[in-house]
């Protein structure tokens, strides 16, 4: 049993592939605060494997703010994930890094990565040893996180069996299966086998888009060592400060927050670019908004800077949070 009792529970922002690199993760935690520690969007694993541009930007210290960043890996060759450990360590001065044993999508599932790599068991299990024999080596701390299967919650004892073998730092647990994709509820008694049964501290993560989200859960499982949140902080940017008793999410530190990584986004990436990524936020903010829908569309339709600004004004000016 995973026993924590007494500490707090730590709160995690979500790794989001597409969503939060380094700028969104640099003002969310400039505006809102609240995460003790952001996850970077996976970076996969290839034989001969350097970098990209855009990854060196999202790891390099230099351009993180937050205090406490965790790059996340997506492998299933222990070869390539070791340099690639090393490269984060020895390049970039990491101490820890997270296994993306989750990814349900079917490009990565169909390559074994991510949730697809649970279906084998034996192979997981050999990949795990010789990276937590590498990583001890080199004092690198590694954490992992998992749905609970591929087609079956069933799936998880064994799985659990073999992550219980090796010295996780920490396991984050999505109480999903790959083949849920994001349908249906995360499943709570197959967390609480996780939670009970883990030898590593555990971590919840799934569904969490309200303070009444955490309560339920940190008061269900009140030994839990962290709480991750995904899609309800791309909604709600607040969430972290809101739980942690500071003020709701407001019309006006919203667009303080929006005007900040649109701006940076542009000023990085160009117009194009930095409008494609915001609406990939709308999908989700607009959730905050009553009466929304024609605000919305005029965003989505935006080609420009100066449509998408004036969308985003009147839907402001006209709809409350
Ligand atoms: C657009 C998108 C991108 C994601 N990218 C990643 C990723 O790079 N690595 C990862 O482990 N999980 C990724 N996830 C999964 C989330 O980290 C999280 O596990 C999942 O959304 C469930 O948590 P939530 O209900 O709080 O969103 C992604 C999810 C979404 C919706």
């Amino acid at each position: 049993m995973n026993s924590m009792a007494g500490n707090r529970v730590k709160l995690y922002a979500a790794p989001m592939e597409g969503v939060t690199g380094y700028i969104y993760r640099n003002i969310i935690d400039d505006c809102f605060g609240g995460a003790d520690r952001y996850f970077t969007p996976f970076i996969s694993t290839n034989t001969n494997k350097t970098f990209t541009e855009q990854e060196r930007r999202d790891i390099d210290s230099g351009n993180n703010r937050p205090r406490d960043v965790i790059p996340q890996i997506l492998s299933n060759n222990s070869c390539d994930c070791i340099k690639v450990i090393r490269a984060l360590h020895d390049e970039y001065g990491y101490d820890e890094v997270n296994l993306n044993l989750g990814c349900p999508s079917p490009t990565v599932v169909t390559k074994h990565k991510g949730a697809g790599f649970l279906a084998f068991p034996d192979k997981l299990d050999s990949f795990l040893n010789d990276v937590f024999v590498a990583a001890g080596k080199d004092g690198v701390r590694v954490s992992v996180k998992t749905r609970t299967g591929v087609e079956s919650h069933d799936e998880f004892i064994k799985i659990l069996d073999i992550y219980n073998q090796y010295p996780l730092s920490e396991l984050i647990v999505h109480p999903r299966v790959q083949k849920d994709l994001y349908k249906n509820s995360p499943d709570y008694d197959i967390f609480e086998y996780a939670y009970t049964n883990s030898k590593a501290p555990v971590c919840y993560n799934g569904d969490i888009c309200s303070v009444d989200d955490y309560q339920r859960i940190t008061s269900r499982f009140n030994g839990l060592n962290a709480v991750m949140c995904g899609r309800g902080m791309i909604t709600n940017p607040a969430i972290f400060a809101t739980i942690n008793g500071g003020d709701k999410l407001s019309s006006r530190a919203l667009r303080t927050f929006h005007n900040a990584v649109f701006k940076e986004y542009c000023a990085v990436m160009g117009e194009r670019n930095a409008l494609f990524k915001m609406k990939e936020l709308w999908y989700y903010m607009i959730r905050n908004f009553d009466g929304a829908d024609r605000y919305y569309k005029s965003i989505r339709k935006a080609q420009r800077r100066c449509d998408y600004e004036a969308a985003v004004n009147e839907l402001f000016a006209n709809c409350a949070i």
